[in-house]
Order: structure tokens, then C-alpha cells, then sequence
């Protein structure tokens, strides 16, 4: 058994989950006039009500006696102060330096890293005035008004679910488009509809070596050219947001025209790095510093509240206790409005590379479960598609309901329904529908005996559904980088808690290199030597390969 699971406070934990299995969410507020006051916070402009989820003061206390037992707050600040605690790639792990708007010495080996960060802010915001202010023309004279970000994982994700969630804050006219997937159809689609003489690709990658990214980026390069009819006028049309500047030049784009970052950079945390220049060029450099404001504001909160007060602490927390103490297999996470839409998938990336773990930083396989499948969608459509399983289904099903409570754009009375849907939902998951109600709502209605006995346990809803709600004033740059940041932290404390490494994601490159092995074969139907199951698949492909 591992340690962690024969510690004193986790047995604890056990002992307390079983004490806990008949609990039902609405007593606990029966019993505590003062529940939704208590076991809720307001921190960095969000309003967080973890109320509804299946915990009790007894619950947290405990938890936070796991927290020490692990050494979470030891693990935080050595994260704060630039250890290398992602061992398995002996990285610092520092995205909290790129929105340090404080400007506290941070250091890496003794170095400040604030001078470069900052010195890449000013590069950016350089650049994107220039770009906006139209001292930055296309090869043809004209002003650039479509941007297109090419990147995938990390280099994707982040711009873009902040770029939908902005944009409202969209400035210049500028356009943002995304192109992520190597499938053809994706960069073919998007090429269709612009005019090379006005657009500005950010081929964005950590490594540039990524297939993908390449791929579509050679494509991109490809048409581009074609169209200009010169390979010179690529130096005002390619720019690229990178660590490594041996294969941007390889690539063929200006080292000058090349905004970078550093390995103490994780992918998935990389939005707020020059990896977020598309978020830049489409709201503006103030708007884009807006964002690290809003993250930084949690990131203080996180690196100096005390642990009873500490919200990421609790959330990731609460996160163990369902994961590992409860049992739930996923976390759903449910925006209200269209354009947090991207969030569940921004989260999944960030949660699920991070925690998909089973080996632990000491190299043991773990003896319990890490992190949770991610996944959900943008309410009220959700309502209508999945959520039947929420009410309805076997499992417990944790889920985050997320609003901005204005809208930037207010149509008649959609807002408030909304929100009352948003409401509806947390409540019906917490009550549920017992079967006394329903046979006396059916008997109220007149139906006959026979049919209420027969009907009534499939109207049933069991409840005790666990929840957590998020609320904002406004979809601002500081409300989103708030958030973002505090669902980092969170990932970080309960990866703490399980003693792995965040931070690698060395899983995914086992598909990476069966990819490459696998190219010539699909691609030249050129023989390998593969398991049968994929000869088999293979065959199938030959056969209407044209
Ligand atoms: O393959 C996974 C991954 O490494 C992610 O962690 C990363 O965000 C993504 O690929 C893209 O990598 P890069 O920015 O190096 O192209």
C-alpha cells in the first residue's frame, strides 16, 4: 500500500466518507441556517458557492489535515519560488512569473526571470500596436484584419476559449481564427475565405516540432506564397511564438519576428505567455494585461491566504474528496452562455494532462484514483442533450456551473432566463424528484391508479447530485484570468494531494511516435509490420486509397 493511503489522515478520510453515505445535500442546509454563507467565498472578483457539494466543516477540516500530511503549501511555495519541482523533466514550473504584475524577484538557478518576461510584454505590445495602429501593413500596403493562429494542445486552446470569451472586447476590427487539427479540411476551409494580402498567421508552438502545427503551417505558407507571388513578402504575413528559435529559422520566419518563452512553461499553462499574441491582436495589449491582472490577483491569493480561507486549496480539495473519497469518475464542467463554450475543452487539456497520472513522483504505481475525466458543454443546450444522465443515470456526477451574471449583450429577457436555468439545474440536481411527490403531483393531475404505480419510479430523480457555482459581475479580461487561474491552482493542489507530477505528459508522445512510424504505410502503403488488428485496418484504407 502506498504511503498516502496508509497515512493517518487519509484512513481518517475513509472512515468519514462511509459515515457520510446516507447524507443527503438538503439537510445539511436544514441543519445550517448560515450553509450557503459559510461554505462559499469571494476572491479576485469571483463568487464561488461550493455549498452543494457533499461536504460538511468536518469534511473540509480533515482534508486540510491531508493537505499537510502532503505537504501542498511546502509544494506551492516551492512552485512560487522557481524549484524544479517538475522532476521528470527537471523543470521549474512558473506560470505564475508570466502575470507577476507585482514584478517580485522570481528566480530560476539564482536568475530573476521577471527582466525577460517583461522585455517579451513590451516586444508584444510593440508589435501589436504597430500592427493596429497600421505601421505594420501587409505586403501590399494593406492593414492586416485577419489573424490566424496555427498551433495545436497549449498553443490552441487558450487563445482560443479566451478569444471567444472576449469577444465582446474585440478591437480594430480584428478577426481571430484558429487552425489546430492536421486534418485537411480545417486549414482548407479557412484559407477559402481569406485575403492573403490582409492576414498575419502566428504559427504557435513550444517545441516547433510539433506535426500538426507544421503541417498546417507549411499549407499555410504554401498558399500564401502562391498568392503573393513572392516568398519575401512571408516577413510581414509569418510570425512565431516559440522556445526554439533553430527550427522557427529552419522554418524559414525572421528570428526577429519571433515572440518567445521558456521551458519552465508548460504548454497547457502557456496562454499567458507570448503564446497568447493572437489574444493580444484581437483585444488589444491592455485587454490581453488585463487577463494576467485578473490571474495574478488569484495567484496572490493562492500563494498567501491561510488554508481555511485558501479557495483553490478548498476546491482542489474538494476535488480529491469526490475523485478519491466518493468515487466520482468525472468532473462536468458547465458554462452558462455561449461564450465560455470552450472552457470544458481548455479544462480538459489542462486537468487531464496534468492528472492523468498512475505513477507517482517517486516512481510507485498508485494505489488510488487521480484525476477525473473532464468533460461538459455550454448551458442551456446541455439541458437538452445530456444532462438526463445527471438527473437520471447511475454515477455521480460532480459538475461546475459557470455565469457571467451581465451580459455585454443584452437581448429582452435572455439573460435572466438563463440564470434561472442555471438555477433550476444546481437545485433539481440537489433535490431531485422523490417518488411521494411524483405519485401526488400524477394523482393531482387525475391519473388513474394503475398507471402512477406503473409510471411514477421513471419520473423519479434521486438527487444528491454534488455542485459547485461560479459567478461574476461581467465577462471582463480580470474575471477570465481570475477563473482560469484559479482552476490552475486547483489542479495543482489535488496532483499535490495525490503526489504526482502535473507537469509532463509524457503519455502523449507514445502516439506521436506510432504516428510517424505509421505515415508511410497509410500515406505510400509502403510495408510494416504491425499488430493484425491495424494490418487489417491498413488493408481496408489501401483499398479506397485513390
Ligand atoms: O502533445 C501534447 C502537447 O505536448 C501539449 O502538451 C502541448 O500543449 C501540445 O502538444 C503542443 O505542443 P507545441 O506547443 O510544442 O506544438
Amino acid at each position: 500500500m502506498s504511503r498516502l493511503i496508509e497515512s493517518e489522515a487519509w484512513r481518517a478520510l475513509m472512515a468519514h466518507a462511509e459515515s457520510l453515505k446516507s447524507l443527503r445535500l438538503e439537510n445539511l442546509f436544514a441543519d445550517d441556517a448560515h450553509r450557503a454563507e459559510t461554505f462559499s467565498a469571494s476572491v479576485a472578483g469571483l463568487l464561488v458557492d461550493y455549498s452543494k457539494q457533499r461536504v460538511t466543516t468536518e469534511t473540509l477540516d480533515l482534508l486540510r489535515d491531508l493537505a499537510d500530511t502532503q505537504g501542498v503549501l511546502a509544494r506551492r511555495d516551492a512552485m512560487f519560488a522557481g524549484e524544479r519541482i517538475n522532476t521528470t523533466e527537471n523543470r521549474s514550473v512558473l506560470h505564475v512569473a508570466l502575470r507577476n504584475r507585482s514584478n517580485r524577484p522570481i528566480l530560476v538557478d539564482g536568475q530573476d526571470v521577471m527582466p525577460a518576461v517583461n522585455d517579451v510584454l513590451r516586444r508584444m505590445r510593440r508589435f501589436t500596436d504597430a500592427v493596429h495602429e497600421g505601421r505594420w501593413l501587409g505586403y501590399s500596403g494593406e492593414r492586416i484584419t485577419d489573424v490566424v493562429n496555427i498551433g495545436i494542445g497549449g498553443s490552441d486552446l487558450g487563445p482560443r476559449m479566451i478569444c471567444d470569451a472576449l469577444a465582446s472586447q474585440a478591437q480594430y476590427g480584428m478577426r481571430a481564427h484558429f487552425v489546430a487539427n492536421i486534418a485537411p479540411s480545417e486549414i482548407a476551409s479557412l484559407l477559402k475565405t481569406l485575403d492573403p494580402a490582409r492576414t498575419l498567421f502566428v504559427v504557435a508552438s513550444k517545441t516547433f516540432t510539433t506535426q500538426e502545427t507544421l503541417a498546417n503551417a507549411h499549407t499555410a505558407r504554401r498558399w500564401f506564397v502562391e498568392h503573393a507571388g513572392s516568398a519575401e513578402a512571408v516577413a510581414k504575413h509569418f510570425v512565431a511564438v516559440s522556445t526554439n528559435r533553430d527550427e522557427v529559422a529552419a522554418f524559414g520566419i525572421d528570428v526577429d519576428n519571433m515572440f518567445g518563452f521558456w521551458d519552465w512553461v508548460g504548454g497547457r499553462y502557456s496562454l499567458w505567455s507570448a503564446i497568447g499574441l493572437p489574444i493580444a491582436l484581437y483585444i488589444g495589449m491592455d485587454g490581453f494585461e488585463r487577463l494576467l491582472e485578473g490571474a495574478h490577483a488569484m495567484d496572490e491569493h493562492f500563494r498567501t491566504a491561510p488554508m481555511v480561507e485558501n479557495l483553490p486549496l478548498t476546491l482542489g480539495l474538494i476535488d480529491v474528496w469526490n475523485s478519491s473519497f466518493l468515487g466520482a469518475e468525472t468532473l462536468a464542467v458547465l458554462p452558462y452562455g455561449t461564450r465560455l463554450g470552450r472552457l470544458p475543452a481548455y479544462l480538459q487539456q489542462a486537468s487531464m494532462e496534468s492528472n492523468g497520472k498512475s505513477v507517482d513522483l517517486d516512481g510507485h504505481r498508485v494505489d488510488y484514483a487521480t484525476g477525473p475525466v473532464v468533460w461538459g458543454g455550454a448551458g442551456t443546450n446541455g439541458q437538452h442533450a445530456f444532462y438526463q444522465l445527471l438527473h437520471q443515470g447511475t454515477r455521480l456526477i460532480p459538475s461546475d456551473f459557470i455565469a457571467a451574471i451581465r451580459t455585454h449583450t443584452p437581448v429582452g429577457e435572455q439573460q435572466a432566463m438563463l440564470l434561472a436555468n442555471l438555477l433550476a439545474q444546481t437545485r433539481a440536481l440537489m433535490l431531485g424528484r422523490p417518488l411521494e411527490t411524483v405519485m401526488a403531483e400524477m394523482r393531482a393531475a387525475g391519473v388513474d391508479a394503475e398507471t402512477v404505480t406503473r409510471i411514477a419510479p421513471h419520473r423519479v430523480c434521486p438527487g444528491n447530485q454534488p455542485s459547485t457555482t461560479i459567478l461574476f459581475p461581467q465577462m471582463t479580461p480580470e474575471a477570465v484570468g481570475a477563473l482560469v487561474a484559479l482552476y490552475e491552482h486547483r489542479i495543482f493542489v489535488a496532483g499535490a494531494i495525490w503526489h504526482i507530477d502535473s507537469y509532463d505528459q509524457w503519455g502523449v508522445e507514445l502516439g506521436k511516435q506510432m504516428a510517424g512510424e505509421l505515415l508511410p504505410a497509410v500515406g505510400h502503403a509502403a510495408p510494416g509490420n504491425f499488430d493484425a488488428s491495424t494490418e487489417s485496418l491498413l488493408g481496408i484504407i489501401h483499398r479506397h486509397w485513390v
